[in-house]
């Protein structure tokens, strides 16, 4: 064992406990604040949850690196490092629209061990372990087989920050043209497990940060999918331009992000 094989149950029992936080306030948001633009929010509920999960983490491993989306990173000179969205799908909770999701991700050594993406309002915990597959609740997932683009259903996402935003149209432009559809759901780390579960084929967004990405790019990994940068380099650990997809399909969707 290289690693603490109880990180991952103590991940996804803090996730569920989080998501629990996430639904008394659910449905009820009063105020909202805004962040560096004027679409990217944050709420008490986001404000809650993260406390309560770096409150965990600290009692349990005091020791541990935390980057945490509403914190200041929590550098203690560890191994491990737990990446943390305490509400990814702001805006859609604001929306009363039921899809937002808990992330936690756990990396060693600078490689992700352990992941968990937990949307509560419909009870759905993802998770996976490195090298141990992927899972919904108890159930085992894989990745859709389709192997063309033609075939596929696609899912984006669009950066809160405007100068991004021209090669995001082109890009949604070129991929609706040549699939059998693009959605946009509003929440990053769902979009890796709806890959990972085979609801869709490709993800591309950019502008996201670790935390959108790290606990849903080893979930989809595990699912035997494929999540690079735009360079094509493996596994980023920034979310600045990400391609997340069933495997089969992702050299033509590289190529054709390539182009722009
Ligand atoms: C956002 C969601 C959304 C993506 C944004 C993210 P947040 O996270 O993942 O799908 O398009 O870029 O920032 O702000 O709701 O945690
Ligand atoms: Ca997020
Ligand atoms: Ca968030």
């Amino acid at each position: 064992m290289l690693y603490d094989k109880n990180l991952l149950p103590f991940a996804i029992q803090t996730a569920k406990e989080a998501g629990s936080i996430l639904m008394d306030h659910f449905g009820n948001i009063k105020s909202v604040n805004r962040k560096s633009s004027k679409i990217d929010l944050v709420t008490i509920a986001d404000k809650n949850s993260e406390e309560y999960i770096l409150d965990q983490i600290r009692k349990h491993y005091p020791d541990h690196n935390i980057i945490a989306e509403e914190s200041s990173p929590r550098v203690k000179g560890s191994d491990y490092e737990w990446i943390i969205d305490p509400l990814d799908g702001t805006t859609n909770f604001v929306h009363n629209l039921p899809i937002f999701a808990v992330s936690i991700g756990i990396r060693y050594k600078k490689r992700t061990i352990a992941g968990v993406v937990y949307n509560p309002a419909v009870d759905k915990c993802f998770w996976a372990e490195e090298n141990s597959g992927a899972f919904l609740n108890e159930e085992q997932i894989t990745t859709s087989s389709c192997s063309t683009l033609s075939d596929s259903l696609l899912v984006t996402g669009f950066p809160y920050i405007y100068d991004e935003r021209s090669i995001i149209f082109d890009l949604f432009e070129e991929f609706y043209k040549v699939s059998q559809g693009v959605r946009r759901l509003g929440a990053a780390a769902l979009d890796f497990c709806f890959v990972a579960m085979g609801r869709f084929e490709g993800f591309w967004e950019s502008g996201l940060q670790p935390w959108d990405i790290c606990a849903g790019s080893l979930i989809l990994k595990e699912a035997k999918g494929k999540v690079s940068d735009w360079d094509g380099n493996p596994m980023p650990y920034s979310g600045k331009h990400i391609l997340a997809t069933n495997g089969s399909i992702h050299d033509e969707m590289f190529a054709i992000i390539k182009k722009f």
